[in-house]
């Protein structure tokens, strides 16, 4: 599940170095750019650092005045640009730099720099200008690498799109480095330009132009995902309707998107990371897209039931929907299918799911919200499945999902929430009279560890990082999941990204700075890797002969071929417990791997990494049709049998 918050997106897995590049608005804070210092921002907190025209992250080269200016603007959608004034008397290298996202990663490979330039006065001292682009140290005078673009002349009445790359060989000690554009004095003393768009990327995972930070994406990709639910999350929601993700401002060229001054999460969104973007993400990790819509609700209030389009307006919104699943999915003959086609990706997208709004059991209207997407998107698309965000029991209002639909259920919880609820989907259908239903788990992940109260306290930021137990207690509702893999269909752990310097959700499953040797791989990371790469084809039934549920956990299934049965077991206990497994088939070989640790509250920093990083286990390898072994304490086991 990806939504940008705590800077997952700008500042995250989308691979823009470059912060607060249109003046739009930036949360850096340039104080603690040489090692992360952040902290948890609540959102009431920080409403005032949200977006906005600012200057933030950028400063001068020389003899310059920086400033930002409203009478150039690059496009409708970019008013603001940076203006750089530069004296009559002015000598030696002159221009500006930017600090990244707290930092910026300097490696060797090829960064792709553009910006968009515009000058002030047609006759200036050379009437030609030679920019300069470079990669240097904040903390000396290094510059890494840098390149000299051609010699121009700038244009006074229309901005000039100038890209070239930078060769970087140098391997820099840290990430407490800048990006500057910069030009002789010589050349442009007297003059006034003014910038905008200024970009730079490194190499991008798939090599994707406009796309995504390798490691990151590299690190989702290793967990063999099968699907991404995107925009959100309440980012999808939006604080206000005025404010919410609106798709046709994520697409096209980046001059003409806008981006989310206050977007849900409190800092600017550019929106570089737009639809098309999160389409391409899925192509490129072969996964299912599950593209949530906008159901006609954004948040208002905090906790309390925001603003609401009534029955009368839904068809405003459905049209909305519709468009956005003809851009997605249309062929080039469409109006919406050929605009993707001329965005660069004329191939339509397949989309299988659906999910209509977010959370909004938060909302009394959407009985009325719901019912009237689902049949105007169902009329359309019959083949979609449709993804609820509430139903009956779970709201105070009455929502039956049609036969063939699913429910989405989030669950931030204690640990001991999971293992109660262990069997929570062991005939939910039939309880529930959901017969035909499929369930989402869309969001999931211990928040706190287990307190008095044995409810999570909203009020307090949650645990910094994901522990052991968290790994244990999700496990333990996952493999709830794949007992009934009837009724649980999907599922997957939310927030996923988290940016050690600015943050408003923990814990998360990566958490990552500018700095790609911090990108952090939590046991909760772990624990969802582990599962996704022992993953059946179909649940094997357990008959358990002695002991019960708790402190171990299994479920069991076989792959496709019938020829590995894998056999899930987690130990959330304090003591190792003898296990005695016994199949139906002559097991021809073993092996286990092992999430464990004596110490149920290992976190993975940089100590205790070891302790949830996945191992082989030493299993005795055994001819017959049973096999013995201690569970150890705190652990979380797949067992690998081949039959
Ligand atoms: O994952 C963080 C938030 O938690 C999501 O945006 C929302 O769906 C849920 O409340």
């Amino acid at each position: 599940m990806f939504e940008d918050i705590n800077h997952s997106g700008d500042g995250g897995i989308y691979a823009e170095l470059i912060t607060n590049r249109a003046f739009q608005g930036s949360n850096i804070n340039t104080g603690s750019i040489s090692g992360y210092s952040g902290s948890l921002i609540l959102p009431s907190e920080n409403l005032a650092l949200a977006g906005g025209p600012v200057l933030t992250g950028w400063g001068p080269i020389g003899d310059v005045r920086l400033s930002l200016d409203i009478l150039h603007p690059l496009s409708d959608a970019l008013p603001t640009v940076l203006q750089v004034d530069i004296p009559v008397n002015a000598t030696g290298e002159v221009g500006f730099f930017n600090y990244g996202w707290w930092g910026m990663d300097v490696s060797p490979q090829e960064y792709k720099a553009s910006f968009y330039v515009l000058a002030n006065y047609p006759r200036y001292k050379g009437n030609s200008t030679t920019f300069t682009v470079s990669l240097r140290s904040n903390l000396t005078e290094e510059i890494w690498a840098s390149t000299e673009l051609p010699t121009v002349k700038v244009d006074t009445l229309d901005y000039i799109q100038l890209n070239t790359t930078i060769s970087n060989e140098a391997k820099t000690p840290n990430s407490n480095n800048t990006f500057a554009v910069t030009m002789d004095a010589y050349e442009v003393a007297g003059q006034t330009f003014y910038f905008d768009l200024i970009s730079l990327f490194p190499e991008t995972f798939k090599n994707r132009p406009n796309g995504l930070r390798k490691d990151l994406a590299e690190a989702f990709y290793d967990i063999k995902p099968k699907f991404l639910r995107f925009p959100g999350g309440n980012n999808l929601e939006g604080v206000s309707p005025q404010t919410r993700w609106k798709w046709w401002k994520t697409i096209g060229p980046l001059k003409d998107r806008p981006g989310r001054a206050i977007a849900n999460w409190n800092y600017a969104n550019t929106d570089g990371l737009g639809l098309l973007e999160y389409l391409e993400w899925t192509e490129d990790m072969e996964i299912e897209p599950i593209l949530a819509v906008y159901s006609g609700f954004s948040l208002d209030i905090w906790g309390e039931d925001g603003a609401s389009y009534p029955e009368s307006r839904m068809h405003e919104v459905l049209q909305e929907a519709l468009d956005e699943l003809e851009y997605c999915t249309g062929p080039t003959t469409t109006k919406y299918g050929a605009l993707r086609a001329s965005h660069g990706h004329p191939t339509p997208f397949k989309i299988n799911f659906v999910e209509i709004g977010n959370e909004d059991w938060f909302s009394s209207t959407y009985p009325h919200r719901f019912y009237f997407l689902y049949n105007g998107l169902k009329a359309a698309y019959p083949d979609i499945t449709l993804i609820s965000t509430a139903y009956n029991e779970n709201a105070d209002y009455n929502i039956s999902i049609p036969a063939g639909g699913m429910w989405d259920t989030h669950h931030y919880e204690e640990p001991h929430y999971f293992l109660e609820n262990f069997n929570f989907y062991d005939n939910w259908q039939e309880a529930t009279n959901n017969t035909d239903v499929g369930v989402l788990l869309g969001e999931y992940s211990v928040k706190q560890l287990d307190s008095p109260d044995g409810a999570v306290n909203w009020s307090a930021p949650g645990l910094p990082l994901p522990q052991l137990v968290s790994a244990i207690a999700e496990g333990v509702y996952a493999l709830g999941g794949e007992r009934n893999p009837n009724t649980v269909r999907m599922s997957s752990y939310a927030p996923s990204l988290q940016n050690l310097n600015w943050y408003n959700w923990v814990p998360d499953m990566i958490a990552f700075t500018a700095n790609l040797a911090q990108t952090l791989l939590s046991a909760s990371y772990w624990q969802q890797w582990l599962f996704a790469r022992f993953r059946g084809a179909q649940t094997l039934p357990v008959v358990n002969t002695k002991g019960d549920f708790r402190p171990l956990f299994w479920a069991s299934s076989i792959n496709g071929e019938e020829t590995e049965a894998y056999l899930k077991v987690i130990n959330a206990g304090d003591t190792a417990v003898p296990l005695s497994v016994v199949l139906d088939v002559e097991i021809r070989g073993v092996n286990a791997t092992v999430i464990g640790n004596p110490n149920e509250n290992a976190e993975n920093t940089e100590e205790e990494m070891e302790a949830v990083v996945p191992k082989v286990a030493n299993v005795t390898q055994t001819r017959g049709r049973s096999w013995s072994w201690n569970v150890p304490a705190w652990s979380i086991v797949v067992v690998q049998f081949d039959v």
